[in-house]
């Protein structure tokens, strides 16, 4: 296989690396159960994070649109590129999903919808896009360790430690 060496840009990796920071972040302080709501202070604290969560990832996915050029290599199969990008596409869309479903949540709370078949939906598909989001950082993660192995720089393309060393 020809080794092309695309690096993504600084900002680009900056993107990348912070938005997992965040996201350690955000699952870090996680909401227990929704009776912690009650406490007005956390509800708003949480709907400030999820907002910027939103913005975040919308201006992420429009620099990435514009700017983004996949590093894997030019005679990688056609099956495995759509693979890709069905996977970066998804991360996207679920880690939204997470971020409106969690303003959706909020703002029941704050009408004072606190129980009832409505918000416990929301909550159910607010925790199955939370399982799928593992589901696909997971293979995420597997495909980038599969790519090191294989010596094609994609993994250095984007992670700054393991490097692949450039003969
Ligand atoms: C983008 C930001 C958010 C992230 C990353 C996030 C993350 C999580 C995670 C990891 C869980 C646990 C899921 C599980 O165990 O399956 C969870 C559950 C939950 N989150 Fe969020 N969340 C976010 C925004 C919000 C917001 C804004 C609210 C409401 C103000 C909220 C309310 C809840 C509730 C009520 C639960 C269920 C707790 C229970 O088990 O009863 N989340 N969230
Ligand atoms: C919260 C966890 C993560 C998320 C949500 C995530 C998401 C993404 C997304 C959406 C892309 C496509 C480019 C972009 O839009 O920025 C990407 C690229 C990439 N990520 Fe991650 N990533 C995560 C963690 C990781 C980790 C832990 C590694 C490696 C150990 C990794 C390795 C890579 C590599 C090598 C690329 C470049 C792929 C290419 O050039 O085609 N990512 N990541």
């Amino acid at each position: 296989m020809r080794q092309e060496r695309v690096q993504h840009s600084l900002l680009g990796k900056s993107l990348h690396w912070f938005f997992v920071l965040l996201f350690g972040y955000g699952v870090f302080k996680q909401i227990e159960n929704k009776e912690q709501l009650d406490d007005f202070g956390l509800l708003i604290s949480e709907m400030f994070f999820a907002v910027a969560f939103l913005l975040f990832i919308m201006f992420r996915f429009i620099y990435m649109k514009r700017r983004y050029k996949t590093a894997l290599p030019s005679e990688t199969l056609k099956i495995q590129l759509i693979a890709a990008k069905f996977v970066h596409s998804s991360m996207y869309f679920v880690l939204t999903g997470i971020a409106i479903s969690g303003l959706g949540i909020g703002t029941l709370y704050w009408l004072d919808y606190t129980d009832g078949l409505l918000i416990e939906t929301i909550i159910w598909v607010h925790e199955l896009l939370f399982s799928t989001i593992l589901w696909l950082i997971s293979i995420h993660i597997l495909a980038a360790i599969y790519h090191r192995t294989q010596h094609d720089f994609v993994w250095s393309s984007m992670v700054p430690f393991f490097k692949e060393k450039v003969k």
